[in-house]
């Protein structure tokens, strides 16, 4: 039996990485899936890939018109929306002196911001529905403790964490759960990126933050984006009806809470 048959659901920045992981897996669970994305290009052709239940939209989490016409156009693709994955998102990191507002603008804007107007229009349309949904938004164990060099992305990450209660708290009388996924160090080319940052910063040689955070990983190495798909499956499930507001920390072990 598929965990999520004849489910409609929406997952940003699913073009590539962690998204498109949850959107193969939401597939072969029996779900039709929008890749919504800034890159669109990349979308399209990750919806190609996975095949014909996956299909692409261009999003910008952080312009209201394009949320809304993506929630528009999922309503009218499929008559509605049953899961959304909150997981565009951007990362930065500098010394505090030399953080530039443009990037605590730009962080903000898409990774609190792009969650909490997403989460409201999805909202919004699962009210109206009257079938209730489920909301997962991805965190990180950089929202569960700063870092010296992390500080942005690490408060936006915080952020995420406590809007998932707050929203978790708010939208359960309309059976809507909203809850959360905290990855630890996860694979792929959102690390690539993050690794360049750390060599500049720490003045390391490219690859070589990535192995010291994958050994100090408890399980014995980073995660694979595989490896969260089972939390996204089941908090999208009927098995996770009364979980409210939660954040789980799927991290190999990296923290406790
Ligand atoms: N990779 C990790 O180690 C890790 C760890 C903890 C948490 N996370 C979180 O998991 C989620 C996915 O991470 P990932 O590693 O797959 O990231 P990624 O950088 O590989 O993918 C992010 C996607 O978001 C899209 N995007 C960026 N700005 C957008 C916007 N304004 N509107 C719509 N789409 C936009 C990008 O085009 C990209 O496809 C993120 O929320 C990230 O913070 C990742």
């Amino acid at each position: 039996m598929k965990r999520l048959q004849d489910k409609s659901a929406l997952i940003t920045g699913s073009a590539r990485g962690i998204g498109r992981s949850f959107a193969e897996a939401y597939v072969r669970e029996g779900a039709t899936v929008a890749i919504a994305d800034i890159n669109i290009e990349r979308a399209e052709q990750t919806a190609r890939e996975i095949g014909p239940a996956a299909y692409a939209i261009k999003l910008d989490v952080t312009d209201q018109a394009s949320i809304d016409a993506a929630i528009a156009e999922v309503e009218r693709r499929v008559g509605g929306l049953d899961i959304l994955i909150n997981n565009a998102a951007l990362f930065d990191m500098a010394p505090i002196v030399d953080i530039p507002r443009s990037s605590y603008d730009r962080l903000f804007a898409i990774n609190v911001g792009g969650t909490l107007f997403m989460l409201q229009a999805a909202a919004k349309s699962m009210i109206a529905r009257g079938k209730g949904g489920k909301i997962i938004n991805m965190a990180s164990q950089a929202g569960r403790r700063g870092e010296a060099l992390v500080a942005i992305y690490c408060a936006t990450k915080a952020a995420v964490i406590s809007l998932t209660q707050s929203a978790g708290l708010n939208l359960i009388k309309h059976g809507i759960n909203v809850n959360a996924i905290a990855p630890g160090v996860v694979d792929g080319e959102h690390w690539d990126g993050v690794d360049a940052l750390f060599a500049k910063y720490e003045h390391r040689p490219i690859g070589e933050k990535k192995r010291l955070v994958g050994q100090e990983v408890p399980f014995g190495r980073m995660g694979r984006a595989e490896d969260l798909v089972g939390m996204a499956i089941f908090l999208a499930s009927p098995e996770a009806d009364y979980i409210v507001a939660q954040t789980y920390n799927v991290d190999g072990g990296n923290w406790m809470s």
